[in-house]
């Protein structure tokens, strides 16, 4: 499987996956480093560049040439301490070429092959001469088999990653974030993505025509992209390939794969889970996160939703607002945030121990508002302060213009950095660090993208990164094909704090000020389709209780799964995802679709072959609809088995969510 022969007359490298279903060439042509994918004899990348250049130094992109190559072959299983699958396989081909010049390496170039992607990156070695290097260009191109159906979202805008996805022909792309999703007219879906972001700046994607995408990075204020110092790897850069859009769900493995093992040890303290929180009756503007008459975040309301929690099962209660900084302008006025400092109606201490006694714990939560430099003075006390409060997760944010992140340079003037650049990058880095020293997990808002950090710090578990519930609050909303999308594009990357869980769709007001374009059945879907391991259920309590048949789903349904299948659906169309509880045997199956109502049949093949199940059944009524009548749900139990196919009917803008009990003890 390892065709690798090289030596310094030999400038031609391949490697296979394991059961040779993708092959990558590699070769040096004129001191240029090339690489090529292909996919059963399908051509998937054409030759396309690699190397770096430095503002200060020699690049490394061209009069090089291969000093030698070694491969490996790896196929180990390691667990996750929490996730959307207990066990994950790592089964890889490794071809490692170093390239030089007069017999000294260089750069290294690892390429690791799956079946389902692959991933490659560059290992810089110290240069002698040139102790920090700053790189002005990667060079790496993804040079495509032709002008790709395209799923992508606009890099270097406002509102960071937070835009509905176009689908467009590639050649339409200007420059795009990752994960960028594609499909080509011979039916192969493909996603660009990148692994393991330490210490570097985000990878987004340009198109230089002739259907080829390259790096770009983010740079700095001052123009460099990324400085480095010594030795250093870059991420890796990811393509995922499959022969359908579900099985891009599956090669999402691969990001995970490519980072490092857990570092933080012990991870036991870190426990997945659903929350409930003062929050959605200010995305409503029932309440306010400044102070005053209208102030959320006072004790007697916070009080009524940790009764709400412990009554109904619920670990967190997120709380924002409840610290000095929100009057005003806070998006500008980043500075003011004080992380030790509540609001005098915020009795933390009481509230913390009322929280205890319930058995519930206090979601924290620090908006920064990109005050980068006022945030960094008081993490470790602001951190502290939550864990002596009992937190065990904080909800993070940076709303703030991208490009707008004040930062005070070495000369002390305020320059302004991009959200996904290597400052931000390392900015998030070290919260996650001073976050796990005092056991508390992170939900960052506004994040950089996943790029599967949460192997190496598990305490990183959820993030936004895409449009989530609050748009539909506020904005025109996110319109019914968004959730159809983000399974094959932002949900390849990793969690998704989308926040789910919206019951009241239809009442007047619901109606008159907002834009919440599903079925209450497809708000139930979203809590399979959309994986987090911290899940929100977004609404007022009042709005739970009033429909407790439907919300009896919400729960049930875990935020911790054994195991995932991606049994259907294509991009922005629909999905159908089934899920196994990590706490029973119990399987849940969720199913989405876009504006269009549709008839599926699924086959139960995922279940315990051999046993019946009591499946409870959340789906759309007769005349559910997403605008016309939101509300119409039908619940009903049905005794089902893995032979059965179930047919499903989604009304327009609707969905199914399924809980799955084994009637027979096994
Ligand atoms: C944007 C976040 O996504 C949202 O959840 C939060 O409520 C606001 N920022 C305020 O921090």
């Amino acid at each position: 499987l390892l065709s690798a022969v090289a030596g310094p007359l030999c400038a031609m490298v391949t490697v296979s996956s394991p059961q040779a279903v993708l092959e990558v060439g590699f070769s040096v042509e004129g001191g240029q480093p090339r690489y090529t994918v292909s996919r059963l004899g399908e051509t998937v990348i054409r030759p396309s560049r690699l190397g770096l250049q430095f503002a200060d130094a020699p690049g490394l992109d061209t009069g090089l040439a291969i000093i030698g190559s070694a491969t490996r072959a790896v196929d180990e299983t390691w667990t996750q301490p929490w996730g959307e699958s207990e066990k994950v396989r790592n089964h890889y081909n490794e071809l490692r070429v170093d390239l030089g010049r007069d017999g000294a390496t260089l750069l290294s170039v690892v390429f690791r092959v799956y079946d389902s992607g692959l991933g490659f990156r560059y290992e810089v070695p110290a240069d002698a001469g040139h102790a920090k290097r700053s790189i002005s260009n990667e060079l790496t191109e993804f040079a495509l088999g032709g002008d790709h159906q395209a799923w992508w979202t606009g890099a270097y805008l406002p509102n960071r990653y937070e835009y509905l996805y176009r689908h467009t022909p590639l050649s339409a792309i200007w420059k795009a974030d990752t994960p960028l999703t594609m499909k080509t007219d011979s039916g192969l879906y493909l996603s660009l993505h990148e692994a393991a972001l330490v210490d570097y700046a985000a990878m987004t994607l340009e198109n230089i025509g002739d259907n080829t995408l390259k790096a770009d990075l983010i740079p700095w204020s001052d123009g460099a992209r990324v400085k480095t110092e010594g030795a250093f790897v870059t991420p890796w850069r990811t393509l995922e390939v499959a022969d359908t859009a579900v099985g891009l769900i599956a090669a999402s493995d691969l990001i995970l794969n490519l980072n490092e093992p857990n570092r933080l040890g012990d991870a036991a303290w870190i426990e997945p889970g659903k929350y409930v929180g003062v929050w959605w009756e200010m995305h409503i503007r029932q309440s306010t996160w400044a102070s005053g008459p209208r102030h959320g975040a006072n004790t007697a309301n916070v009080k009524r939703y940790i009764d709400f929690a412990a009554k109904y099962g619920f670990k967190g209660v997120l709380v924002e607002g409840w610290n000095v900084g929100w009057d005003g302008d806070w998006i500008a006025n980043s500075e003011l945030f004080n992380f030790t400092l509540p609001y005098p109606d915020y009795d933390f201490d009481e509230l913390a121990r009322y929280a205890r006694a319930k058995g519930v714990r206090i979601i924290g939560h620090h908006e920064t508002s990109g005050g980068i430099g006022n945030y960094e003075a008081q993490l470790e006390p602001a951190m502290k302060f939550m864990a002596d409060h009992g937190v065990r997760a904080i909800k993070t944010g940076y709303v703030k213009q991208n490009g707008q992140i004040p930062r005070v340079d070495d000369t002390g003037k305020t320059v302004h950095e991009w959200q996904h650049g290597q400052f931000m990058v390392r900015h998030y880095q070290k919260v996650i660090e001073a976050a796990a020293r005092q056991h508390i997990a992170i939900n960052t808002h506004e994040p950089i993208k996943d790029t599967g950090l949460r192997r190496t710090w598990p305490n990183w578990m959820s993030r936004e990164g895409a449009r989530g519930q609050e748009y539909n609050a506020w904005s025109d909303g996110n319109g019914p094909a968004h959730t159809a999308t983000l399974p094959f594009t932002r949900l390849l990357s990793g969690p998704m704090d989308f926040t789910p869980g919206i019951f009241d769709l239809g009442s007047e007001v619901a109606r008159r000020e907002r834009n919440i374009p599903t079925t209450l059945a497809k708000q139930l879907a979203l809590y399979v389709v959309i994986y987090s391991p911290l899940q929100m259920a977004a609404d007022l309590p009042e709005n739970y209780e009033a429909k407790p048949a439907a919300f009896q789903f919400i729960r049930d349904v875990p935020a911790d799964w054994a195991e995932t299948r991606a049994l259907a659906g294509e991009i922005g169309e629909y999905v159908v995802i089934a899920r196994r509880d990590r706490a029973s045997p119990d399987w849940y199956l969720g199913a989405l679709t876009n504006a269009h109502g549709r008839l599926l049949s699924v086959p139960l093949g995922f279940l315990e072959s051999g046993r019946r199940y009591r499946a409870q059944l959340y789906r759309d009524g007769l005349v559910a609809h997403w605008d016309k009548n939101p509300e119409s749900v039908l619940i009903e139990t049905r005794e089902l088995g893995s032979q059965d196919l179930l047919q499903l009917r989604l009304a327009p803008g609707g969905g199914a969510a399924i809980r799955f009990v084994p009637i027979d003890p096994e």
